[in-house]
């Protein structure tokens, strides 16, 4: 059973750091429904990210997350909210979308999950130099907006409990 409107919860973190599988399964667990704000912004431009950022470009892509992040903190309850990995850098207060979960992995970690099909959904993931001195700026940026941070090298099960712990 769903719960009522409960206080969202925004999954935050670099590319990788499976805001995904540890969303849909702490939606389930906490009885909220799973949103990936990526989605959205693929659904309503009827065009994968990666086109989005070759045919309009990287400012276009960021102000469409701006407004799916000011839509969600608007009209969404209940939900168990997965963002992209530069939402952060873009958006000043994620905590009026929800309580904020930080999954930090090391930079080797990721690199190591992401495959090749993976990194190829993932426009700044294509040169891994570029993409660990994203990852340098970016840290900071996560631990700023965070109310809670968790070790993502634990399993998305141990992630999930680790959280509700946390939200009792
Ligand atoms: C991005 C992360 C991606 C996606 C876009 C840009 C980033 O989401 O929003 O490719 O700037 O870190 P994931 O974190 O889900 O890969």
């Amino acid at each position: 059973m769903l719960s009522d409107c409960a206080e969202n919860l925004v999954l935050i973190g670099f590319m990788g750091a499976g805001k995904s599988t540890v969303g849909r399964l702490l939606a389930k667990e906490t009885g909220r429904y799973f949103l990936d704000a990526d989605a959205l912004i693929e659904s309503a431009q009827g065009r994968p990210i990666p086109s989005i950022f070759k045919e309009n470009g990287e400012t276009f892509f960021r102000s469409l997350e701006r407004e799916s992040a000011e839509w969600l903190a608007r009209c969404v309850r209940g939900s168990v909210i997965s963002t992209g990995g530069g939402m952060p850098a873009v958006v000043e207060r994620l905590h009026a979308m929800g309580r904020v979960i930080y999954l930090q992995l090391p930079f080797e970690e990721i690199m190591a999950r992401l495959g090749p099909e993976e990194r190829a959904k993932r426009p700044l993931f294509q040169n891994p130099d570029k993409a660990r001195a994203l990852y340098e700026t970016r840290r900071a940026l996560y631990e700023r907006q965070a109310d809670i941070i968790l070790d993502a090298r634990m399993s998305p099960r141990a992630i999930v409990e680790a959280v509700l712990r946390q939200l009792d």
